[in-house]
């Protein structure tokens, strides 16, 4: 049968749909394909199973573009641009790639606090322009994290890894919020449950966020809960961009309300915030966190199993519903 990659993505996974004797062509595009290219491409392949990206927004119009697809099996673990009535009403099947990202994606979280309380980027920087003159006593100070409290907004896999590596390894406090309290967090992890947002976001040292992009987490860091922030704070997110109102974390940076963020994800992506480059109390990376050769390879296979599964009749590992 026919499978269609709306981009180049790591050749494991379409090996092994051409192992399983499916017809696999490629978007030849080096960049996301426009709605109408999309919709072009799916009218001029009418494949019988589609591998998307979260770069590609799948809707009504998509989905009648290829009718004969059964299953749109994304690249990807988040499905936020995949609209789930749609497909549901066409009796579209929708899988996702958890599971295989979770340790790539919490490194790179744990990372990024290292990175921004450390101020290891700015030491970089700083270095590279020459601007280096000999060991100082107040030099780029940063800020220790043991003893310190991690405020976790969001204890599904990647929150629940990242909350175990900062307790073991560095001996951070853990305090979550989410929709229902996490077993493996309250007790293997030494951590605590708070029943709002708020609580963690007023008593944590640094803040990482983990939640789906979902109508109830748009703007959950909002300019109100943004406030509500130490000065002393961080914010890293390696979720979704619109979970935080990008504007009003650029407001309290730029004020010095909090100490810094540092940000993997952005509500419009690839456009930033106004004014968001152009400050010095943020680390700002291209939606990277998941970008190993290890994991992607893993997520190209697990798509590719996906579409195996439901093209051979069964069911798929990872369905969305
Ligand atoms: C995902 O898979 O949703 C990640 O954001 C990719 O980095």
């Amino acid at each position: 049968m026919k499978v269609y990659i709306t981009r180049r993505i790591p050749e494991s996974g379409i090996k092994l749909l051409r192992e399983a004797g499916h017809e696999v062509a490629v978007s030849d595009k080096d960049g996301v394909l426009t709605k109408q290219e999309l919709v072009g491409a799916l009218k001029e392949h009418n494949p019988d199973a589609v591998i998307p990206l979260l770069t590609d927004t799948i809707d009504a119009e998509v989905f009648d573009s290829a009718p004969q697809a059964k299953v749109f099996a994304s690249y990807s673990v988040g499905f936020n641009h995949i609209n789930l009535d749609d497909a549901k009403s066409r009796g579209v099947i929708i899988t996702n790639t958890p599971g295989v990202l979770t340790d790539t994606v919490a490194e790179y979280a744990v990372s990024m606090i290292c990175a921004m309380t450390k101020r290891i980027v700015e030491g970089d920087q700083f270095t590279k322009k020459g601007e280096y003159k000999g060991w100082a006593p107040m030099l780029l100070l940063g800020a220790d994290l043991k003893g310190k409290t991690l405020g976790v907004l969001g204890a599904g896999r990647i929150g629940s890894r990242v909350s175990e590596i900062m307790s073991k390894g560095f001996d951070m406090n853990i305090v979550y919020y989410d929709i229902k309290e996490n077993e493996f967090l309250n007790t293997q992890v030494n951590a605590e449950f708070r029943s709002t947002p708020e609580d963690v976001l007023k008593e944590a040292d640094v803040v990482t966020v983990h939640v789906p992009l979902l109508d109830s987490t748009r703007h959950l860091l909002n300019a109100d809960r943004l406030a509500m922030m130490k000065p002393s704070a961080y914010l890293v997110n390696t979720s979704r961009g619109p979970v935080i109102d990008e504007q009003a974390l650029v407001d309290v940076l730029k004020s010095n309300k909090i100490k810094g963020a540092a940000l993997d994800v952005y509500e419009d992506e690839p456009n930033l915030a106004p004014g968001l480059a152009e400050l010095d109390n943020v680390i700002l990376t291209p939606h990277i966190a998941s970008a190993t050769q290890e994991t992607r390879e893993k997520m190209s296979e697990m798509a590719a199993k996906n579409v195996i599964a439901v093209l051979s009749g069964g069911e798929p590992i990872n369905k969305v519903e």
